[in-house]
């Protein structure tokens, strides 16, 4: 049997922030990143939470959060005890709430209500069970029901300001999600609809957004995409190259749509090698309107050209080769027991996993 889940409700469209100014709840905790805070954009947000809601800020957020800025906003969760969460951010600063509210239960708290209002046009953590938190080096994915938001609300005003070069990493992250859960072993015609979605519209509108930030048409269709393929991917898992983007970003601290952006063409190729693995691509390529597989696979490079994004991971400062090789046995490990690998449509071994990454370290094709 196979199930399709959404747990939460969405509010979009033309002033959907306006659907704060209903909400009933009164003692309001923000969860926000220091940016998101100095640059008053959390304050233009909370001047539509109802009149006598009062609200706290905890913005020590980071990128990647780590299991200690969570532990510290546990604290601050207990000590407010608000009856609403309001996660605003990209998926750092959701992922982090996720797991304040998590761990915060498992202590004994109830959980209030929980609303995530994305920053970013990427993760879609606003409406999946996932939260991904760095411990030491590891990226670890936690997935429970408990983590999913009560209600996201996508405003795209709040993505405008985002710079070209985390728009390029954001929506290509919304490509990978919708790809990985396309041809994920555990996808359903519900999942395709939405992946197939949500990669048309990165194709047509993310080269228009990272151009023009202020194309508000655009920016508004790609966090209703990245929506879209979070509902994807919460139901139909993702696979190796999330893997492999928590292991590596766990120890070169490369942003997670940059490392998952540079792997895809080297995940594609590693399926799209043997027949059965290649006919979920070319399916996908067909409900793109695309020739086959190669079509797809040129787009995607091509795409990643015009966002400037580098081919190879040795092109990227952080990756010294001495470095690289060093961890290399660790990074396949760690990938290999993520919790994205499950889903994905090949069984992989470590040695397969320490050749791919190789592969996107040289360049080689
Ligand atoms: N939970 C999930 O389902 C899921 C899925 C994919 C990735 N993730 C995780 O999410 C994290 C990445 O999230 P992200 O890609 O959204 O980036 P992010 O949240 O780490 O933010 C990146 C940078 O963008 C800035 N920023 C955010 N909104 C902005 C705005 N409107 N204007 C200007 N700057 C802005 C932030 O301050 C930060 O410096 C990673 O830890 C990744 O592992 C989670
Ligand atoms: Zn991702």
């Amino acid at each position: 049997m196979q199930g399709f889940k959404l747990t939460t409700e969405l509010f979009f469209g033309s002033q959907a922030i306006n659907h704060l100014e209903g909400l009933t709840y009164r003692n309001v905790l923000i969860v926000t990143d220091g940016f998101l805070e100095s640059s008053g954009m959390v304050a233009k947000m909370a001047q539509h939470l109802p009149a006598g809601a009062r609200y706290q800020t905890y913005s020590d957020v980071k990128p990647d959060p780590s299991q200690e800025l969570v532990d510290a906003g546990v604290a601050v969760v207990e000590r407010v005890q608000p009856d609403m969460v309001i996660a605003f951010g990209g998926g750092s600063c959701i992922d982090a709430t996720k797991a304040i509210l998590y761990f915060a239960h498992e202590h004994g708290m109830d959980k209030p209500y929980f609303l995530a209002i994305p920053t970013t046009a990427g993760t879609g953590s606003e409406v999946t069970n996932f939260a991904v938190i760095t411990r030491g080096e590891n990226k670890v994915v936690l997935i429970d029901d408990f983590l999913a938001p009560d209600g996201a609300l996508l405003e795209a005003d709040f993505t405008k300001t985002v710079p070209a070069k985390i728009t390029a990493d954001t929506g290509l992250d919304v490509l990978t999600h919708a790809i990985e859960a396309y041809v994920s072993n555990a996808a359903t015609p519900f999942t395709d609809a939405l992946a197939v979605k949500a990669a048309s519209i990165v194709f047509e509108d993310l080269p228009v957004v990272y151009r023009d930030g202020l194309a508000m048409r655009s920016r508004a269709r790609m966090i209703e995409a990245s929506c879209s393929a979070g509902i994807a991917f919460t139901n139909a898992g993702l696979g190796i190259n999330h893997s492999l983007a928590h292991a590596l970003g766990g120890r070169f601290h490369v942003a997670h749509g940059r490392l998952n952006a540079i792997l895809l063409p080297y995940v594609m190729r590693f399926h799209m090698s043997e027949p059965k693995y290649r006919e979920p691509y070319d399916r996908l390529a067909h409900d793109l309107g695309m020739a086959d597989a190669d079509e797809l696979l040129a787009r995607v490079i091509e795409l990643r050209e015009c966002l400037g994004v580098e081919n190879a991971l040795s092109d990227l400062p952080q990756f010294e080769p001495a470095a690289f090789e060093a961890e290399l046995s660790g990074i396949a490990e760690a990938a290999q027991h993520d919790r994205c690998t499950p889903s994905n449509p090949r069984a992989v071994s470590k040695q397969d996993l320490v050749n791919i990454a190789r592969d996107a370290y040289c360049g080689r094709r």
